[in-house]
């Protein structure tokens, strides 16, 4: 039988264009290394963009995943299912919240909180409670309701008309916020520390502010962890670093271990706002996806790994930052746990490039930002690999000494 060749070539002309592929056929994986099919292998310092909290190969989610799939595959919401039960409850106790809905993908996620918040809403008895409001340089996904609050002409444009009733708060601005909230807010969406925009934490100030104009206008806090969440931060919950005290959760990317796995948790408050039928998939909670989130989970706990998180992003920090009093194509480290950007002065995609060729895996995010998002359990000694990459490359870009 005829080989499909996996290169750059048949790429272009089997997929629509809307992935920038790394020119990496990829074949399998081990903790934090990436394997290519030629036998090279990477330092993955993205983890399938935030999704391997375990890195690669993981033992105990393999077994997870394995024990599952030869049990049940996917048995549809018409059943009661094990595993489902058991991470809602989890997912419950960690967050203090009340209700689980779960679905396959961060978008999916974010729907369907706005649609639980746009009911809320509406039951409220303002008919005109309906506006959906985000951040500035917000990421929330690209189905029609997560486009409309992410709006950066990047994602938007070609695509209007977007979801109305919605808009845009500016970043940290407390004034804005001030501006913007009013009794017709439905519901505003938060990212404690905003990824794709770049890494940007958000201030303790600014969630005072938003709890204190929660309690003036009534409207639902939606955190979106759907990239910090799961630990990344050094806490399960980013939104816990200051106090946010969301009404909805979203969760996603590493929640299924490598599986699609998405899930809204949402407090007494919308508990009972959505009735038979109002909403729904048909694969949300897949018994495999749900077992490997378990095991996650557990994992993450019997591993320590969000003392670990914490503990190698800051040392990760320290070290970049090193590095950056060296090298004046850095203009500034930001950090949360495991969620690091760099920001340097031209298109942070030549630095990819670049680190690629030292087999190393980092990612462009916000044009100038190089983001790592390395597993949970990255040891200190491939955390210094990559220091070290980076070092050489900022070096051999300007011929500037190597510390
Ligand atoms: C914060 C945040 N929200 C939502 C999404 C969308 O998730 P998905 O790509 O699974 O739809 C992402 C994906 O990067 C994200 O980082």
């Amino acid at each position: 039988m005829k080989q499909t060749a996996v290169t750059p070539e048949t790429e272009q002309q089997l997929f629509f264009h809307n992935y920038a592929r790394l020119p990496i056929a990829v074949s399998h994986g081990e903790g934090v290394w990436l394997y290519s099919n030629d036998g090279t292998r990477y330092l993955d310092m993205i983890s399938g963009i935030g999704v391997n909290a375990l890195g690669y190969g993981d033992e105990r989610l393999v077994r997870a995943i394995s024990l599952q799939a030869a049990k049940l595959i996917h048995a549809s919401n018409l059943f009661m299912i094990r595993p489902q039960f058991e991470l809602a409850e989890k997912l419950l106790s960690l967050s203090g919240l009340s209700k689980v809905f779960f679905a396959n993908s961060g978008a999916e996620a974010i729907e369907a909180s706005i649609k639980i918040a746009r009911k809320w809403a509406a039951l409220s008895g303002n008919p005109d409670k309906k506006e959906v409001l985000s951040l500035s340089n917000c990421f929330h996904g690209r189905t029609y309701g997560a486009m409309s609050l992410t709006a950066k002409a990047k994602y938007v444009d070609g695509f209007e008309p977007l979801l109305p009733a919605t808009g845009m708060i500016s970043f940290n601005d407390i004034k804005d916020l001030e501006k913007q909230v009013s009794r017709n807010t439905a519901a505003v969406f938060i990212e404690a520390v905003q990824g794709e925009g770049g890494i940007h934490l958000i201030s303790q100030e600014f969630i005072v502010k938003l709890r204190e104009l929660r309690e003036q206008y009534g409207f639902l806090i939606v955190a979106d962890e759907i990239q910090a969440g799961c630990g990344r931060t050094g806490k399960f919950f980013s939104y816990m670093h200051v106090d946010a005290d969301p009404d909805l959760v979203c969760l996603a990317k590493p929640l299924g271990g490598g599986l699609p796995l998405s899930a809204v948790l949402g407090s007494e408050k919308v508990a009972d706002v959505l009735s038979f039928g109002n909403h729904g998939t048909t694969f949300g909670g897949n018994p495999v996806a749900c077992a490997a989130g378990l095991a996650l989970i557990e994992a993450i706990e019997n591993d320590n790994l969000m003392e670990h998180a914490d503990s190698m992003g800051k040392f990760l920090a320290e070290e970049l930052r090193k590095i950056a009093s060296r090298h004046s194509q850095i203009i500034e480290i930001r950090q949360c746990g495991l969620m690091i950007g760099i920001t340097v002065h031209k298109e942070a995609k030549y630095y990819v490039e670049k680190a690629l060729g030292k087999h190393v895996v980092v990612n462009a995010t916000s044009q100038n930002v190089i983001r790592l998002l390395p597993p949970l359990n990255i040891s200190r000694e491939e955390a210094q690999l990559c220091i070290e990459a980076l070092d050489e490359i900022f070096t051999e870009e300007t011929g500037e000494k190597a510390g």
